[in-house]
């Protein structure tokens, strides 16, 4: 009787969603992921064509840094679908991914270490905001492209910590 506490944590219990959805919704919602899957995948290769056939230095560093994101946004819509797949079958598919259970012991260390490494991320973007202001000038603000960029990612590890650490606590 897996079936109720299954799509209980897929939706979770504080957004008041009802146990048990229509099924017909979880399936459109999956099929567009999957469709957005199939489009991520293609745009990954075309940038990887262009990137490997350019001779320019920049152009290929900067393209290549765009495709390992595109890979990793096709990995995210991947192991969406495969939740809601894993949901619908009441199977567990190998990349499905669902709600935080049963942590028991590590609970409490868990949290220690995602506030840690929020407070590490915090540090990280104000050592690059310093050092934005000291590139400022070289190769056309490229670094300064560059360390925006690692901001951005430093703010949204920081946002997958939040996420993870309150997820942990109401776990
Ligand atoms: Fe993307
Ligand atoms: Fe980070």
């Amino acid at each position: 009787m897996e079936r109720i506490p299954e799509f209980y944590t897929m939706y979770g219990p504080e957004l008041g969603v009802p146990e048990s959805p229509e099924i017909s919704e979880v399936e459109r919602l999956m099929n567009e992921f999957e469709a957005h899957e199939g489009q991520e995948g293609k745009i990954t290769q075309r940038y990887k064509e262009i990137a490997e056939k350019s001779k320019n230095p920049i152009f290929k560093f900067l393209l290549q840094l765009i495709v390992s994101d595109e890979e990793k946004h096709h990995a995210v819509t991947h192991a969406i679908v495969s939740t809601l797949k894993g949901g619908l079958t009441w199977t567990k598919p190998e990349d499905a991914i669902g709600g935080i259970s049963s942590l028991g012991e590590e609970k409490a260390e868990l949290v220690k270490l995602t506030e840690e490494f929020i407070e590490l991320e915090k540090e990280g973007i104000k050592e690059y905001k310093k050092l934005i202001k000291e590139s400022k000038g070289y190769y056309q603000g490229l670094f300064v492209l560059l360390l925006q960029s690692m901001i951005h990612d430093s703010e949204k590890h920081a946002e997958i910590l939040e996420f993870l650490r309150n997820r942990l606590k109401a776990a």
